[in-house]
């Protein structure tokens, strides 16, 4: 077996590279010429780095000539126009698919990462089902749905689509200003502060791509991948706490207050032309009641459970970003 792994560099993907290499898996990464290599440095001298693009369909089949299975992993989850979502996560699948496809039969099987905001949202009483029809309700839901059909619709080889909850864990910096507040002795309360939430842990997450690259009970499906221990945004808030022994205070952010602080950080992001976690876009998915998803699928096929428990999973990740001075 040989693995071409996109987005290897990033949050999700230098997880993915960890475990397949800890497996003795032989991996070439699919990287841009100006990605950071902060997270995968360690593994440089043992891989074999293909430059290109999603966006670019010539440097994808140069990427795949010698591979026999693709874990596509690359996505675009912030970004200064609307349209980045849909050309990275939509077209860029697209130029996958295609790029599997020409390779004549020899790629066996695409691990493709999609999201739970693909399914959209729901709540603790009932949580998403990979039967479920789909309603995201955010750009990028919709273009990482929309990255799903491509697969579904075009791709020949025996595929995979993975839904993940939100993913949190050492190397993230989505849940790091929740981090930040809370050791600033602020206890954000979003919305009606009780957003009921699934979550995985990155580690487990990775463990579940690189099972799906040989399970056989997985082609041709999509499963939710999150840990069953529904939390919340207040319980989070609190575990953090907790672990940091921080003394907080609540600062409510109705939904109202969280409109304008959306549009603010999104005119910043534009003047700094960095994207930022807060935008129009971000507050479509934080007005909703949940992100709750069930991953009984995932055990009953493949026996797998996201097993880290979100106490466990909070040392590790604020053990890292002290240990690299994040926070
Ligand atoms: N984090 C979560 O909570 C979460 C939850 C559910 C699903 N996901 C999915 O997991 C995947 C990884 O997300 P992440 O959180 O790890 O994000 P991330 O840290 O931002 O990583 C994104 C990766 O995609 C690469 N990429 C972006 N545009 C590309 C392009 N045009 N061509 C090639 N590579 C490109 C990035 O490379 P550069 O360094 O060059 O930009 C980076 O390696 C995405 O598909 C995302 O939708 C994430």
């Amino acid at each position: 077996m040989k693995v071409l792994l996109t987005g290897a560099n990033g949050f999700v993907g230098s997880h993915v590279l960890d475990r397949l290499r800890a497996r003795g898996i032989t991996t070439a990464v699919l990287l841009r010429p100006a990605g950071n290599k902060r997270f995968i440095e360690a593994h440089l001298p043992h891989l074999e780095v293909r430059t290109g693009s999603v966006g670019d369909p010539q440097s994808l089949g140069a990427a795949m000539q010698d591979v026999t299975h693709v874990v596509h992993c690359a996505g675009c989850t912030r970004a200064l126009r609307v349209s980045e979502f849909h050309e990275v996560n939509q077209v860029g699948t697209r130029h996958v698919v295609e790029a599997v496809n020409q390779q004549q039969g020899r790629i066996q099987r695409l691990v493709h990462i999609s999201s739970l905001a693909a399914g959209g949202p729901a709540t603790a009483d009932k949580p998403a089902r990979e039967n479920d029809p789909p309603n995201p309700v955010s750009e990028y839901g919709k273009s990482k749905l929309a990255g799903e059909q491509e697969v579904r619709g075009a791709c020949q080889p025996e595929y995979v689509i993975l839904r993940p909850s939100a993913v949190y864990g050492p190397r993230d910096a989505a849940f790091l200003p929740l981090f930040k507040a809370v050791k600033a002795h602020i206890l954000p309360r979003l919305g009606s502060g009780r957003l009921a939430l699934s979550l995985v842990f990155v580690k487990d997450l990775a463990e579940a791509v690189v099972t799906c690259l040989t399970h056989p009970a997985v082609p041709g499906k999509a499963f939710y991948v999150a840990s069953p221990e529904v939390t919340s945004a207040p319980a989070l808030a609190g575990e953090i706490a907790a672990q940091m022994k921080a003394w907080t205070l609540p600062l409510p952010l109705p939904t109202a207050a969280l409109w304008p602080l959306c549009v603010l950080q999104e005119a910043v992001s534009r003047l700094t032309r960095k994207p930022s976690v807060l935008s129009r876009q971000k507050y479509a998915e934080l007005r909703a009641p949940g992100w709750v998803c069930n991953p009984e699928r995932l055990r009953q096929e493949l026996g797998f459970v996201c097993a880290t428990t979100l106490k466990n999973g909070i040392t590790a990740t604020l053990a890292w970003y002290r240990q690299q001075g994040w926070l």
